[in-house]
């Protein structure tokens, strides 16, 4: 049942050396590749990182959590923030329509002012964090990095833009998931 792989699901940053099989890192890809996304456009790309000398570089500029060094591979989710085939970012435009000149040239800076509002790769990372977990595979999201920086150092194209990384390794110990808020608190139904 999903619900039982979701409640065994926690943030695991103590991870073991042990290498993680290629078929296990082809598996989590796969259900990142099959995520869902605003008119099938699919604008990602998933950048694995299993180089130690680059996770080391990547956990620097995530402002020294030094515990990323461990992870065994990292998966850098990355936007795709122009679409050709839409000829623009119309839903930005509208949304922001101060900065409606800039759009089309999206660049780096502009688009961390807004705050990163494209960021549909949360969905295929997701699939990825349970993909893993349902192999013995733990993982922590990072989205606390420099993210010029980051993207500089993959040299990534200009608007391909690191949203996310996700940290995985197979864990040293056994964790206990944390407590979350009661469907009472979170839900309401029809209207607040
Ligand atoms: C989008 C996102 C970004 C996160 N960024 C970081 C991060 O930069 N560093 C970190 O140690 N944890 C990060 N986390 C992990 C959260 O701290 C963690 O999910 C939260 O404390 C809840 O714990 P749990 O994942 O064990 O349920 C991030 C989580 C999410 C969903």
């Amino acid at each position: 049942m999903l619900l039982d792989l979701l409640k065994k699901r926690c943030s695991l940053r103590d991870f073991s050396s042990k290498d993680i099989e290629k078929e296990k890192i082809d598996y989590i890809l796969k259900a990142g590749r099959l995520s869902p996304s605003g008119g099938n456009e699919q604008p990602w790309k998933f950048g694995v990182i299993t180089n130690k000398d680059l996770i080391k570089k990547i956990s620097n500029l995530a402002y020294n959590q030094k515990w990323i060094n461990d992870a065994n591979f990292l998966i850098v989710l990355c936007t795709i923030i122009v679409s050709d085939k839409r000829g623009g970012r119309d839903i930005q435009r509208a949304r922001f329509p101060e900065f409606k000149d800039s759009i089309n040239n999206m660049d780096k800076k502009l688009y961390s002012k807004l705050n990163q509002e494209e960021h549909q790769t949360k969905i295929p990372g997701t699939h990825m964090v349970l993909a893993a977990l349902e192999q013995g595979i733990g993982s922590t999201w990072i989205s606390y990095f420099k993210v010029e920086e980051v993207s500089k150092l993959l040299n990534l194209d200009k608007n391909c833009i690191p949203s996310e990384i996700i940290a995985f390794g197979y864990p040293k110990k056994k964790i206990k998931p944390k407590k979350k808020k009661s469907l009472d608190d979170i839900v309401f139904y029809n209207e607040n």
